[in-house]
């Protein structure tokens, strides 16, 4: 059977999708400065055109060293956000238990990010990485609003 190899390039255990045969404590699979969450919804699915958007954006991520590390990205890949309408949809999160890590770019809802272009994507995981506002890679447009009830 061939060997297979989770997103942190760990080999996997048989009989699982990303558990690790040994643990590496230098690519701890739960550590990030940043996570994107993609959603595979079937209406952001339509917009992406492909079910293999979040693993293009893994490799797209890879490409750019940031994968690990610490300020590593993570992806991770949902069902529906109930935000159908704006799609495709990703919201961004940052560590916040890490103590240099600005909070600016913390709870984004980002909206028709199958437009994207690499170059975008990739600007986007720069200001993510060097704790710039993500801003300066967006349009307003491309943010959803959401209410609060300050
Ligand atoms: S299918 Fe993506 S938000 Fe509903």
């Amino acid at each position: 059977m061939a060997k297979k190899f989770n997103t942190m390039g760990s080999e996997v255990q048989e009989g699982f999708v990303c558990k690790p045969v040994v643990r590496d404590n230098n690519k701890p699979i739960m550590y990030y400065k940043s996570h994107i969450f993609t959603c595979s919804g079937e209406r952001c699915k339509k917009a992406h055109r492909t079910d293999e958007f979040p693993k293009r954006l893994r490799q797209m991520i890879k490409e750019t060293g940031l994968n690990t590390g610490p300020n590593r990205i993570k992806v991770s890949d949902v069902n529906c956000f109930g935000a159908c309408r704006f799609g495709a949809v990703a919201n961004f999160y940052v560590n916040t238990k890490g103590s240099s890590n600005s909070i600016i770019n913390n709870a984004l809802w980002i909206k028709k990010i199958h437009r994207f272009t690499e170059d975008k994507w990739k600007g986007i995981f720069y200001a993510l990485s060097n704790g710039d506002s993500i801003d300066k890679m967006l349009e307003a447009k491309d943010h959803i609003e959401m209410a609060t009830f300050d």
